[in-house]
């Protein structure tokens, strides 16, 4: 009698039921990166993954000799995770039903296609070396049709796939796509037809050179880039109307001419995470790539602007994110609080300046000098008015010590100073002030004025006393 193995029969059968796409790369090895860890991410790691302190059964799916102790047997049909999956009974089925999750029989069939093939695991982009080029390159066949090296991997990815080169097209559209694709404007009349009439030798290259070095090159392309660094010349949600983000106009340039003048992406990045440290000039055009790190959202506590700072270095460098781990260990990714932390310690000493440096040379003199003159008599009449605000406040603090005191008699706890930039009315109690009475009251302070000192005895009297 011929017997056909058992998963053949349910993937024939599958295939009646689900996309043909499926079927259609069911033979292909299935990809872990690609297919697997995004379901064991979606379905699995919240209890089988990096938080140690939320895991079940002691198990790690996320960590390939951990997962092969027990619950997956590479190749076997009734390893432990196969069975889960693919139980009937809600008592033992994987994901537990009281997630209200349930793994599709796309997705069973995935995970049943790896464990069939070995359970290969493979680690996350981010953490892989980055490839030689030059070796990768060597890896690939030389098809006599390759004029550049860019050709031999498109040519090896059209291949796999089992397609060839679409024919040439028209001078006139070559030199429309190309202009749109590295400038992102279309060429003029004039370009196109000084480009159909070169028919000498390297035409094409003469051109893509030409579009490389327009300064549109670098507008066009180092927009993805600020994308990724979240630019912005306003800032939204601030909540008392600055809504224009002085200066980040300096950043974006900075993005612009790197691109321009083809900065080599290490140094690229260098600059923007620690140009700072790189002992520039002082008015070195470079030190506007902190920007990367500043032009993000607004906030009036340090901690949520670090924060800010960490995830958009780690989203946009390693597509990872790590700020997840702000509160807990990462429930997808091998990222534990400590690390986020570690990251935190090291930018929380850095400070953006109050005032900003006045970058690259000053192109009118009499224009620069009206703005120093301007600028030191705005600031003396600020220094004036804080003066004059903090003597009236003052005053009316000292009238109000019953007030505070009154509130401490209450045992009211420390206050949440995160809002303390919102405006009072003149009889309301200030966190801040609190604060400081509470401090000096309650705990005691080697700062203390003698005049705190009978508020302090009496503090501290008993009810019988009084
Ligand atoms: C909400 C938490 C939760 C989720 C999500 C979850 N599990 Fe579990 N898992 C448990 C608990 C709790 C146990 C232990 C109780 C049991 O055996 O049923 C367990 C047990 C297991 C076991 C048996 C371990 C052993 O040593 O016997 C396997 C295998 C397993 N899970 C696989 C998975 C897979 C695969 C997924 C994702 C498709 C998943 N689990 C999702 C909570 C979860
Ligand atoms: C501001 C704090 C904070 C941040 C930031 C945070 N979480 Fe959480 N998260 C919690 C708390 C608190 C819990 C409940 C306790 C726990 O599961 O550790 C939780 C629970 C979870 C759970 C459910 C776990 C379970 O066992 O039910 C998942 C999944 C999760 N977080 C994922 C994420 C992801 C992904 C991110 C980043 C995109 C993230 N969290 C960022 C505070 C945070």
């Amino acid at each position: 009698m011929l017997t056909i193995p058992a998963f053949r029969i349910a993937r024939a059968g599958l295939c009646l039921l689900i996309s043909p796409a499926f079927c259609t790369f069911s033979n292909a090895q299935v990809d872990f990166n690609r297919q697997v860890r995004p379901i064991l991410a979606e379905y699995c790691f919240q209890c089988h993954g990096p938080d140690a302190e939320k895991r079940s059964a002691d198990l790690r799916l996320d960590v390939e000799v951990e997962a092969k102790k027990s619950a997956i047997v590479a190749m076997a049909e009734d390893s432990e995770l196969i069975l889960r999956i693919q139980s009937t009974d809600s008592e033992t089925v994987m994901p537990p039903t009281s997630t209200g999750k349930t793994l599709s029989v796309v997705q069973k069939e995935i995970l049943r296609q790896w464990v069939q093939e070995g359970a290969k695991y493979s680690s996350h982009w981010a953490f892989q070396s980055i490839a030689d080029s030059e070796s990768l390159l060597n890896s690939l066949p030389a098809p006599e049709a390759a004029a550049t090296p860019i050709d031999r991997f498109l040519l090896h990815k059209l291949q796999e796939a089992g397609l060839h080169y679409s024919k040439p097209v028209s001078r006139a559209r070559f030199i429309r796509r190309a202009t749109f694709d590295l400038t992102g404007l279309p060429p003029t009349w004039a370009e196109v037809e000084a480009f159909e009439s070169d028919v000498a030798k390297g035409s094409d290259e003469r051109l893509i050179d030409r579009l490389m070095e327009s300064p549109r090159y670098g507008e066009r392309w180092g927009r993805h880039w600020l994308d990724i660094a979240r630019y912005a010349d306003t800032h939204g949600g601030a909540a008392i109307g600055f809504t224009t983000f002085p200066f980040s106009f300096t950043y974006r340039d900075y993005v612009i001419n790197a691109f321009n003048h083809d900065l080599p992406v290490d140094r690229f990045l260098l600059e923007q995470i620690a140009a700072d440290q790189l002992e520039l000039p002082e008015n070195d055009p470079s030190l506007a790539a902190l920007g990367f790190l500043t032009v993000g959202m607004q906030f009036r506590n340090s901690n949520d602007t670090i924060d800010d700072q960490i995830d958009v270095i780690t989203r946009g460098l390693m597509g990872l994110t790590v700020t997840c781990a702000r509160c807990h260990d990462h429930k997808f990714d091998p990222i534990p609080t400590a690390d986020y932390y570690a990251l935190y310690a090291s930018i929380a000493p850095s400070k953006a300046p109050s005032q900003l440096p006045a970058i690259g040379a000053v192109s009118d003199e009499n224009a620069h000098m009206q703005y120093e003159r301007e600028f030191s008599e705005l600031k003396l009449k600020y220094q004036q008015f804080a003066l004059e605000q903090n003597e009236v406040l003052r005053n009316r603090l000292r009238m109000q010590v019953g007030l505070y005191l009154a509130e401490i008699a209450k045992g009211v706890g420390e206050q949440d100073l995160s809002t303390q930039f919102l405006s009072y009315r003149t009889d309301d109690v200030r966190p801040l002030v609190f604060n400081r009475w509470r401090t000096v009251t309650v705990h005691g302070s080697s700062r203390m004025h003698g005049a705190d000192l009978p508020f302090r005895l009496a503090s501290t009297a008993s009810q019988s006393h009084w």
